[in-house]
């Protein structure tokens, strides 16, 4: 059985460091989703993250890290630019690929030259990380090709019945998508490998002109699935007017229908639907970022729905995270 740790107690705090010092890992809080940390220099306990995940072995993990000072021994190579996001982002959820120092093992990297950095600002994980004192691995929390957990609840849901020791209550995960992924290409320019909780704009906007974004992002990063964040049900991507009228009345009377925006698909008529579910009524692409995990977990545990519908929404702000993970999510392959 799974423990549920209080962070607002030191001791069971302390607890976390036990358990890391007995080579397991335990889910922590982030501001993005829950992970399943581990010390990043203990081995036996990288091992038991992808066995919990049931993740394949060439799946790298990201590495968290307290400031740049824990980072820079990761690293065999820096760059300004680099140097430059480290700035502007941290702590913060962009997540950056370096090449690697000897001190990160080929089991981390899924036996890459680079590893992926980032630097959480949640209070909750600053702390652990502060105690520990040297740097975690942590993927985000659910088994693999799962729905990412933003509470802990939905983490003991996802890895409870596989030999999770404990995990951290930190409330709703604020941002409720992944970090973005970035990497350097030269001294000017940076390749998006993961849309994500930072927009495309924020990053344009440090860096006018250098900003390289792939049409399929998934593509770019090693053991990246284009099935992923997937609910058991299944679950269709409604992206113009021909999709939606491609579904037969019985789909519809079984089928809830989710709208990232209030604005957005104009051309559903939605009482076609057995409900319909609106992530921002005020339009917000943070606010509707926020409870999409929330709302597809929700929408797959519950008896009411057969199936599940989500309309794309613009690309725009975190528009474009959102929609990567709609693609993956409904992707049947
Ligand atoms: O917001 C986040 O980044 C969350 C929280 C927990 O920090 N973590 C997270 O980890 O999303 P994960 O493992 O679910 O997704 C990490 C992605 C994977 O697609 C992985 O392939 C890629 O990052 N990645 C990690 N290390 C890499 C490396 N060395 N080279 C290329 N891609 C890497
Ligand atoms: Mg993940």
């Amino acid at each position: 059985m799974a423990l549920l740790l209080d962070p607002e107690y030191p001791e069971q705090l302390d607890r976390v460091s036990k358990i890391f010092r007995s080579s397991n890992p335990v889910a922590l809080p982030t501001e993005t989703v829950y992970g399943l940390a581990a010390p990043l220099l203990d081995e036996r306990a990288v091992a038991k993250v992808f066995a919990l995940k049931g993740r394949p072995k060439f799946h790298p993990l990201i590495v968290h890290v307290l400031n740049w000072e824990m980072a820079k021994p990761l690293i065999a190579v820096q760059d300004d630019l680099a140097l430059r996001l480290v700035k502007y982002f941290w702590p913060g959820p962009l997540s950056i690929l370096f090449k690697k120092s000897e001190l990160v093992s080929d089991l981390v990297t899924g036996g890459s030259d680079s590893v992926v950095l980032r630097c959480p600002e949640h209070s909750v994980f600053r702390n652990v990380l502060s105690r520990w004192d040297a740097p975690l691995v942590a993927p985000s929390a659910n088994r693999f090709t799962g729905i990412s957990p933003t509470d802990c609840l939905s983490v003991l849901k996802e890895l409870g019945a596989f030999g999770l020791e404990a995990v951290v209550d930190g409330g709703e995960s604020a941002r409720g998508l992944e970090s973005t992924i970035v990497r350097v290409d030269s001294e000017k320019k940076i390749s998006v490998l993961r849309p994500g909780a930072v927009s495309i704009e924020q990053l344009k906007e440090k860096l006018p002109e250098g900003v390289k974004v792939f049409k399929e992002a998934s593509k770019e990063v090693p053991g990246s699935h284009a099935r992923h964040y997937s609910p058991a049900k299944r679950m269709l991507l409604l992206s113009n007017e021909k999709d939606f009228k491609a579904l037969s009345k019985s789909d519809l009377s079984e089928m809830a229908l989710i709208r990232v925006l209030a604005k957005d698909a104009k051309w559903l008529s939605g009482d076609s639907f057995r409900a319909e579910f609106v992530l921002s009524e005020r339009n917000s692409d943070l606010e509707a970022a926020s409870a999409l995990f929330r709302i597809l977990r929700k929408l797959d545990e519950s008896r009411v729905y057969k199936s599940i519908a989500v309309c794309e929404t613009s690309d725009q702000g975190l528009g474009a995270a959102i929609n990567d993970r709609l693609r993956r999510a409904a992707n049947q392959s």
